[in-house]
């Protein structure tokens, strides 16, 4: 091999090698976005890794067509014929023989690889629209951590007696073990047995009811008390709710009642839940069902 030649096959040897790394970089990015889907789905760690895995695939492929390749313009001066058989078996084993510099069929195979694991990897998404584990994701919207059992507990952890509710004031309460829960927050009150116009939707402990804190308008925190009115407003768009009606909206925009959740007292001495809220917690949707 003359010297020229032997500097040729050195390049594509390291050509190979750089195209082979790119693929790998992106069956690891692949891999990690399925890894960190199962793990819990943190949405910018998802993208970073789809990119490294895009990115690493777009790299190979285009080191592969500009080095590899044969490139640039090619003009046909006579009449098609083919070559004699011995010379173009002689071409294929320069192409496909073990002494080309260039491993196709590693190549392929990394390449392979890399598609494989980005197809792999598509799949994951999937569960968020199958009917797997207990929580199924066409009742993800629907259902709530709040359950017959489940203790009302503070934002600090702390299980709540209902003198803990006192009168015409108002207590941010959580489900036991879910305290960060998006749906669950709920707020507890106690308001005079005989002012009630209407029945809360979730029965009352002498007074004492406890509804979602989700606005049912978009979904912000009910987070105002009015005292002495029985109302809760959301500061996000002014939705008045009027918890001696039933929690049914009064003003703004909100056009469903706040849920009720039912509780009693445990034989512990703390309120607990007997069921979900009576209503899906949360923005406006529901309204159009
Ligand atoms: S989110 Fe409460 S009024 Fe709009």
């Amino acid at each position: 091999m003359t010297r020229p030649e032997q500097q040729a096959d050195r390049r594509d040897r390291a050509t190979s090698r750089l195209i082979a790394g790119a693929f790998a970089i992106s069956a690891l990015g692949a891999v990690g976005f399925a890894v960190g889907y199962v793990t819990g789905g943190q949405t910018q760690l998802a993208g970073a890794t789809l990119a490294v895995a895009f990115a690493g695939l777009a790299v190979g492929l285009a080191i592969w067509a500009r080095k590899l390749l044969p490139t640039g313009g090619y003009v046909e001066e006579h009449e098609p014929f083919a070559s004699p058989p011995a010379q173009r078996r002689l071409a294929a084993a320069d192409l496909t023989g073990s002494g080309s510099p260039i491993r196709r069929r590693g190549l392929l195979g990394a390449l392979a690889l890399a598609l494989g694991a980005l197809g792999v990897a598509a799949l994951f998404p999937l569960r968020s629209l199958l009917p797997v584990g207990s929580r199924r994701p066409d009742r993800a919207l629907r259902d709530s951590p709040w359950a017959a059992g489940v203790r009302l507990v503070t934002a600090e952890g702390r299980p709540v007696r209902p003198d803990d509710v006192t009168d015409d004031s108002v207590l941010p309460v959580f489900p036991e073990g879910h305290p960060r829960s998006g749906d669950g927050p709920a707020f507890a009150v106690r308001l005079d047995p005989a002012r009630y116009a209407v029945r809360p939707p979730a029965g009352d402990l002498a007074g004492l009811v406890v509804h979602s804190l989700l606005c049912t308008h978009a979904g912000c925190p009910v987070a105002l008390y009015l005292k002495g009115t029985g109302r809760m407003l959301c500061p996000c768009h002014q939705s008045a709710f009027d918890l001696l009606a039933g929690a049914r909206p009064v003003a703004g925009p909100a056009a469903r009642a706040l849920p009720g959740l039912p509780v009693e007292v445990g034989p512990d001495g703390f309120l607990r839940a007997t069921g979900d809220f009576t209503a899906p917690p949360g923005a406006g949707f529901w309204s159009r069902q």
